[in-house]
């Protein structure tokens, strides 16, 4: 990808947005069209069916004018009744917000909360599921942004198949940069967000559901009205949304993923493990911490730093910005002032990220923090 575009901007290390490609930004600019016209009609068409390849899955990819938030409470509302027992497994920040949601909507959560740092043991949920016989659902994220850490999603699928319940994916933050495969693992709602691995700009959460969640749609009773994904999945057949969408980042979106439908699935999931494994050596060779207790399940789309001892998180990032022209973003809730975050998804390249990781070399002893000579 090319990322030289972005030099004069600031180097973007969040995890969300991401930088967009300036090409992808010029479509974004297209006029206005009708968006229940023919040409709009072979654009939802044309995305739906390139979304299709990254979910791998054969059900219709559902594309709501929203954020990824979005996507979770559509998930929930279009799948459970008020008073449905629910498993969340909750290992972070993300985790925590699917709760809130179906607790909004009425469903009775039992967590399965774990030290944020963590990733979720397949075991745990087994047993989880064994002892609550009666829960419809569990609520899963496949990678959580607020502690740098995925999920092993593909053994926890095969304990939640066995057990035969729903199994409801936020993968907000690794669809498009991190392998899934939405039907090999038979996942039954899985929700993405435009502005995360598509190098999108916000406003589209794409949402697709497998035959059983269709099936548990039909009864499912939580109230829903501009998120109703069976109205989506009618207007669909004519390549339309039910509502007027955000005509303009699906510009950009039908751009993007022609480029990334140009690199495939497979060389775009190995550019961000080779760059998320450049980013962890990088910061280790710092002496710096990673959140993540077992770098087996460090996140390649984000890696999560832990503050040294008597540096300032608020500090270092305005520094980064102010001095270096590196923004990168802070901790969530009970992490906030104890890590920093770095985002390495959608456009990034290793050139981003060793300026990046240079700015940091040089900001850290500005803020009172010694680089162990080791390096
Ligand atoms: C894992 C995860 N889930 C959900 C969300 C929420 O998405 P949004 O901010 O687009 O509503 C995010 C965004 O950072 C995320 O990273």
């Amino acid at each position: 990808m090319e990322a030289s575009a972005m030099r004069s901007t600031p180097n973007l290390r969040i995890p969300g947005p991401t930088p967009v490609p300036q090409d992808i930004l010029d479509a974004v600019a297209h006029p206005m069209v009708d968006h229940r016209g023919r040409p709009f009609a072979a654009l939802i068409q044309r995305v739906t069916e390139r979304l299709k390849d990254f979910y791998l899955t054969k059900q219709d990819v559902l594309i709501l004018s929203a954020s990824g938030t979005g996507g979770m409470e559509a998930a929930v509302a279009n799948t459970l009744s008020p008073g449905d027992k629910v498993l969340v497994v909750s290992i972070g920040a993300f985790g925590d917000r699917f709760a809130a949601i179906a607790d909004t909507y009425g469903a009775e959560v039992t967590s399965l909360p774990y030290e944020w740092g963590q990733a979720a043991d397949p075991e745990d949920v087994r047993k989880a599921l064994a002892e609550n016989p009666d829960l419809k659902a569990v609520l899963v994220t496949h990678n959580e942004t607020s502690t740098g850490v995925t999920n092993p999603l593909e053994p926890i699928a095969k304990v939640v198949r066995e057990a035969d319940r729903l199994l409801v994916v936020d993968a907000v933050s690794s669809l498009g940069a991190i392998p899934l495969d939405m039907d090999g693992w038979g996942l039954d709602v899985v929700v993405t967000g435009s502005q995360k691995g598509w190098m999108v700009p916000p406003g589209l959460a794409f949402v697709a559901m497998s035959e059983r969640a269709w099936k548990a749609n039909e009864s499912a009773s939580m109230p829903r009205f501009y998120f109703d994904l069976a109205k989506a999945r009618d207007f669909l057949q004519k390549n339309q949304t039910p509502w007027t969408p955000a005509i303009s980042v699906f510009f950009g979106l039908d751009l993007a993923l022609e480029k990334m439908a140009a690199e495939g699935p497979e060389s775009i999931h190995t550019r961000h493990a080779n760059i998320g494994q450049m980013v962890r050596e990088g910061v280790k060779a710092l002496g710096l911490e990673l959140l993540a207790t077992d770098e087996r399940y460090a996140s390649n789309t984000v890696t999560a730093i832990r503050c040294p001892e008597g540096v300032e998180v608020s500090a270092l990032r305005k520094m980064l910005e102010d001095d270096y022209n590196v923004v990168v973003a802070g901790g969530q809730a009970r992490l906030s002032g104890k890590i920093f975050r770095f985002g390495h998804l959608g456009l990034v390249s290793e050139e981003d990220i060793r300026q990046a990781l240079d700015a940091l070399a040089q900001a850290l002893p500005r803020v009172g923090y010694t680089i162990p000579v080791s390096r």
